[in-house]
Order: C-alpha cells, then structure tokens, then sequence
C-alpha cells in the first residue's frame, strides 16, 4: 500500500479532490490517499510526510527539511506549474523524482491577467475615467502555456499582441505573433506587458530599471508569475518617477508597505496567489498530478520530471 499525501496550505477545490481520489479508486487497492489541507505549521507537514511515498502540493515549499522527514518518499508532484518552491537539489540527492503538471491551470492564470489588466486600465473600477483593451498593445513577457492563452484572449479583446521570448520564438512566429528583438522593445511598444516567466535563472530580477523605465507612463504591467522576477527597489523607483504607471499582481511585493503608503489607486495585489485558484484549474492540474502518480508507480512513467 502506497500513502500519497495531498498537502495543500492553499486547498483543492471539493470537486476536484473527488476526482483525484476517483483517479486512486481506479488505479486498484495499492493507493491509499490521505489529505493535509489548509494546515497552519509546518511540523503538521512534516509529521504526514513521514511515510508518504508521493506527495501532491501546490506552492507548499518543500525544502530539504521536508525531504530529510520523508524517508519513504519516491515522487513530489507539483499540481502546477512554477516548481521554485520545491528544493530539486535535495530531492535529487535523496532521489526523489519531481514533476510539474505543466500547462494544466494555464488558462485560470490567463483569465486573472486579463481580469488584472481591465481592473489596471479601468483605473481599479474607482470612477475615474479609464480605458480600454481593444486597440492597445499587449506585450507578452515570456511565451509558455500561460502566455498563449492571455494571447488568444487578448486578441479577442482586439488588442494588438507582441511578445518577446527565447525559447519558443518558433511557437510565436507559427501563428503569427510579432517577437521584439530585445525585452527593452517589448515594454517601450505595450500599453499592457503581462509577465510569463518563471522565477528560474536569468529570469530572477529581469524585470528591472532599465527595462521598466521603458514603459510608457500611462501602462500597466500584469504580475501572475512571482514576485522574484520583479527587482523590487527598481519597481517602487519607476512607481515614483512614472506618475501614471500602475502595477498589478497576483503576488504581493515585499514592499507592500512602500505601495500602501506612496501609490494608492496605482497598484492591486490579491490577497493570497489566486490565478490557479478556480475549480476547473483544481481538477486539471489535480487529476493530472494523481494520474502522473499512478504512472509512475506503475510505469515507471517520469514524463514531466523537472529534476533531471
Ligand atoms: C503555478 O505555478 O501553477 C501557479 O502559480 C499556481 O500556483 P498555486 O497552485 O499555488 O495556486
């Protein structure tokens, strides 16, 4: 018998936990399925990790306290995308396999942007006069799952889309999308920018001065990917020097302090990480973590494994 702990400070949605235990159900007798939510202290954690063979979190940071607690542990899934709060290195070292679920709660996080985005343009919906999506310029930071579905909404909307990326130029250029040559262009052509960027390696802080201090004054940049991407002290110095700038963001800066006394009206931040949070995000990103088990218990399955 196999204990998968389901360990989620941030919980599941019912209906998609029904569906995981379905998933278990299925698979045979060898699973039994054992559920940590909303827990407060990370010793609740540790005991029922103890001797859990897989582990399901969401952004639950699991260190290498976590691992040194789990002797029995085989595979961490992460039902989500962004894997920053998993320590791959101390799981590598105790050969812990760690998965994402990539792509499976893209198109939750896409609707947020855009929700950010018209709550940013419509002066956070205050009453003063704002503006619209159609006819402006969308500029993409950063072109994964995400960033495709805020394309594919966005041109809905009628907005004109450009993007700078790396690494899927080609995916970009197959439909259609205009790729700037430099990040510094894709900030100083877009009324909105949307960052879709993991917080891994150059990534880290490159949302800098000299990057923002391309924005025009009136634009509104979309946070839905983590606060570590942003280079704080030089967000809060373009805040000061752009007056009608405005930062939006489904993860709260360290210098929120600094937001809440200098730019009130200029800036949102959601109260706990919530792009994710919808049901159908839950059951996709859910199942998908309970299936990615199963195959690799019995298939020895490592498809999306981040820790190679
Ligand atoms: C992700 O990386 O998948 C998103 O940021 C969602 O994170 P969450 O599961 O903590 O809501």
């Amino acid at each position: 018998m196999k204990k998968i702990l389901i360990a989620t400070e941030k919980p599941f949605a019912p209906v998609a936990l029904k569906k995981i235990e379905k998933v278990f159900d299925k698979a045979g007798k060898n699973y039994q399925l054992v559920l940590l939510e909303s827990y407060k202290e990370r010793k609740e954690l540790l005991q029922a990790v103890a001797d859990a063979q897989a582990l399901i979190v969401r952004s639950d940071k699991v260190d290498a306290e976590v691992f040194e607690a789990a002797s029995n542990l085989q595979v961490v899934i992460r039902a989500g995308a962004g894997y920053d709060n998993v320590d791959l290195e101390a799981a590598t070292a105790r050969g812990v396999v760690v998965m994402n679920t990539p792509g499976q709660n893209s198109n939750a996080v896409a609707e947020l942007a855009i929700g950010l985005a018209i709550f940013g343009l419509r002066e956070l919906f205050s009453g003063k006069p704002g503006g619209e999506l159609r006819g402006r310029t969308l500029g993409l930071h950063g072109f994964g799952y995400v960033a495709r579905n805020v394309f594919r909404i966005a041109r809905a909307f009628g907005m004109k889309v450009i993007v700078y990326t790396r690494y899927s130029k080609g995916a970009a250029a197959a439909i259609g999308l205009k790729v700037t040559h430099s990040l510094e262009q894709l900030y100083a052509k877009s009324d909105v920018v949307s960052i879709h960027v993991p917080a891994r390696g150059e990534h880290i802080k490159s949302v800098s001065y000299e990057i923002l201090n391309e924005l025009k004054d009136g634009a509104v940049l979309v946070n839905t990917a983590r606060k570590e991407v942003v280079n704080e002290p030089d967000l809060v110095r373009i805040m000061e020097e752009k007056p009608n700038f405005k930062y939006m963001s489904d993860i709260t800066p360290d210098c929120e302090n600094i937001f809440k006394e200098k730019f009130e009206g200029r800036y949102f931040f959601t109260p706990k990480k919530a792009g994710a949070q919808t049901a159908e995000a839950n059951i996709n990103a859910g199942v998908a973590a309970a299936e990615q088990i199963v195959a690799f218990f019995e298939k020895g399955d490592r498809t999306f494994q981040v820790n190679k």
